[in-house]
C-alpha cells in the first residue's frame, strides 16, 4: 500500500529483539506478534512525514517507526489479556496468552515496551533529536497517554460515560500514539512548527481511527477483522453511545474536517499522507 512499507517490514524482521537463553519460548514469543503483521499505520505516518520533508533521513527513520510499532504491539498484547479485553485472536493469530500463558503475554508486552526506548536511544540522530523522540513516545504512549486511556477504558466497563468523557478516553487510548507518529516524523525532519500542527491533526485522525475501529467491532466477524470482534459490549465504545448510524455520522464529520486540514498542508506532505489516509477519510455512504 504505502511508501516504504516493504522496506519497513524488512527492517523489522532484521531487527527483531535478540534474547537467547535456555527459556523454551521467550525469544519466539517476543517476535511472534511483531511478525504477524498489522497495518503498520503508525510507521507509515512517520515515514510519510520524513519522506515529504527530508527523504535522505528515511534510512535512519526506520528505527523510530519501529519503536512506535514496538510500543503499539505491546499495547495490543496487554489489551487482549483476560484482565483487559479477554481476546483470543490478534492479527489473524492466537493471542500470546492463549498460545502460551498469561505470564508470557505480560512479560512479552513489558519487553517490547522497554525495547522501543532502547531502539530509539540507539537511533542515528543527534542527542537532541533522540531525546525529543523518546519524550514524544513516552508521553503519548505512557502515563498520560495510551496507558491512561486503557485504564479509563477498563475502569468504566458497564458504566456509561458522557460523550466528552468518551472522547477523552479515546484520545488517550488511541489518538495520542497516532499523533506522536506524525509528530516524531516532524521532529526527525527538523520541522518544529509543523510538529505541533501535525500533532493536533493526529489527535483528530486518531479519534477517527478509533471511531472506525468501534464500527468494525460490530460490523466484522473475527475472521474478517483478524482479531476478536463483537467484543465491545461492556465498553464505552462510540457505537454503544451513539448507535451505528450515529457513529458513522461522527466518522463522516471527523473525516470532512480532516480532509479540509489535509488540504492546508504543503503539496509534498499532502501527496505523501493522502494515499495512507484515503481509506480512513472516505465517506461511509
Ligand atoms: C488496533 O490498532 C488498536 C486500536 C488502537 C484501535 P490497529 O488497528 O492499528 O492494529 P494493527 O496494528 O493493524 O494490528
Ligand atoms: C485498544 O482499543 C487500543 C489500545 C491501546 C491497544 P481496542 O480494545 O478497541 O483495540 P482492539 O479492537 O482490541 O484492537
Ligand atoms: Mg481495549
Ligand atoms: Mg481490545
Ligand atoms: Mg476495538
Amino acid at each position: 500500500m504505502v511508501v516504504f512499507l516493504k522496506e519497513f517490514e524488512a527492517y523489522l524482521s532484521s531487527h527483531l529483539p535478540k534474547a537467547p537463553s535456555f527459556h523454551p519460548h521467550y525469544e519466539d514469543a517476543i517476535a511472534q506478534m511483531l511478525l504477524a503483521g498489522g497495518k503498520r499505520f503508525r510507521p507509515a505516518l512517520l515515514l510519510a512525514v520524513v519522506k515529504a520533508h527530508n527523504s535522505l533521513l528515511i534510512p535512519s527513520a526506520y528505527a523510530a517507526a519501529y519503536a512506535i510499532e514496538l510500543l503499539h504491539t505491546y499495547s495490543l498484547i496487554h489489551d487482549d489479556l483476560p484482565c483487559m479485553d479477554d481476546a483470543d485472536l490478534r492479527r489473524g493469530k492466537q493471542t500470546l496468552h492463549i498460545k502460551y500463558d498469561e505470564v508470557t503475554a505480560v512479560l512479552v508486552g513489558d519487553a517490547l515496551n522497554t525495547y522501543a526506548f532502547e531502539v530509539l536511544s540507539e537511533s542515528a540522530f543527534s542527542d537532541e533529536v533522540r531525546v525529543k523522540l523518546i519524550r514524544s513516545l513516552a508521553k503519548n504512549g505512557g502515563i498520560g497517554g495510551m496507558v491512561l486511556g486503557q485504564a479509563i477504558d477498563c475502569q468504566f466497563e458497564n458504566q456509561p460515560l458522557r460523550i466528552e468523557q468518551v472522547k477523552i478516553l479515546h484520545i488517550n487510548k488511541t489518538a495520542k500514539l497516532i499523533a506522536a507518529s506524525l509528530q516524531m516524523g516532524a521532529i526527525i525532519s527538523g520541522q518544529n512548527d509543523l510538529a505541533k500542527e501535525l500533532y493536533d491533526f493526529g489527535i483528530k485522525l486518531g479519534l477517527l481511527f478509533q471511531v472506525q475501529d468501534d464500527i468494525l467491532d460490530v460490523t466484522q466477524t473475527s475472521e474478517e477483522a483478524g482479531k476478536t470482534s463483537q467484543n465491545d459490549g461492556d465498553k464505552n465504545s462510540f457505537v454503544k453511545l451513539l448507535g451505528l448510524e450515529g457513529t458513522m455520522a461522527e466518522a463522516d464529520k471527523l473525516a470532512e474536517e480532516l480532509n479540509e486540514q489535509l488540504k492546508g498542508f504543503d503539496t509534498r506532505l499532502y501527496n505523501e499522507l493522502s494515499p495512507i489516509l484515503s481509506k480512513y477519510l472516505a465517506r461511509h455512504k
